[in-house]
């Protein structure tokens, strides 16, 4: 947890580095992919109250908040990104605020949420999948959903080769993780969760799967590269919705 706070804190620099560009994105809500709005469209036009479970650039916040969010309470161990953060939301006059933390261990209270968004590179750095679940599910009210679009749980596989994709020699789908050679890099030791682990974590947890997809646009492209296993026969991506029955609604 320490190496992965250094290396986050320090990879963070890039959030102040890029504010203006970050901010831009942050303002016309490109973001928040056609895919997410789609997934996402009954869920926000209720203006729900969003908590962003590791919120890190925090770029998806504004554009939740532009499609129909009535708040987003953001919480990462960063504090740079959590800084970078509250400034954008000060200068956008959005109604968002950021809490520094260790996660799962949200300092919120139980049922205070009517959505948690999360993903985009951020559960590889959940070790505990039960715990992660069973924390979500306490801050939603009954009603709430769970939104995950993330990398595909199959991706660390690819080489990123541009001729043709190759299956890594050094990376084993069942394998319980290894060290991050891309962002933030830096030593952090990123964990590996299958797809069926990550199902019955959150079924576990208490809550119903509503759509579970699985993409082969990766959800972030390394900058000068151009992988070959990114040409839409490799799964990549993926996206959760699951929801905390217990009230009347659908
Ligand atoms: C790829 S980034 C963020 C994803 C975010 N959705 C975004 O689009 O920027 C992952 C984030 O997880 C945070 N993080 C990693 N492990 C964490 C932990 N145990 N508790 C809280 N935050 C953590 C990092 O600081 C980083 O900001």
């Amino acid at each position: 947890m320490d190496v992965n706070r250094r290396a986050w804190e320090s990879a963070g620099e890039k959030y102040v580095r890029e504010y203006d560009e970050i901010t831009a994105v942050a303002d016309n809500g490109s973001s928040l992919l056609a895919l997410e709005r789609e997934l996402l469209r009954d869920v926000l036009a209720a203006a729900p109250e969003v908590i962003h479970w590791q919120s890190g650039n925090a770029t998806d916040d504004v554009a939740l908040v532009r499609a129909g969010a009535r708040s987003v309470i953001g919480l990462d161990f960063s504090e740079t990104a959590i800084r970078v953060a509250e400034q954008r939301a000060l200068e956008l006059g959005v109604p968002c605020r950021y809490v520094r933390t260790s996660l799962p261990g949200a300092p919120l209270a139980d049922a205070s949420a009517d959505l948690v968004y999360t993903g985009k590179g951020g559960l590889i750095w959940m070790p505990d999948l039960g715990e992660w679940a069973r924390d979500i599910a306490r801050l939603l009210r009954p009603g709430g959903h769970l939104f995950v679009y993330d990398e595909h749980p199959a991706a660390p596989l690819w080489s990123w080769d541009s001729d043709e994709p190759r299956i890594r020699p050094d990376r084993d789908y069942f394998a319980a993780g290894h060290v991050n050679d891309s962002f933030p890099a830096g030593g952090a030791v990123q964990v590996q969760h299958t797809l069926g682990a990550i199902v019955t974590a959150v079924s576990r947890a208490g809550l119903r799967i509503v759509d579970l997809t699985e993409y082969a646009e990766p959800f972030w492209r390394m900058g000068g590269v151009t992988a070959a296993a990114w040409n839409g026969r490799l799964p990549n991506a993926y996206s959760l919705l699951a929801r905390l029955d217990g009230d009347a609604g659908a």
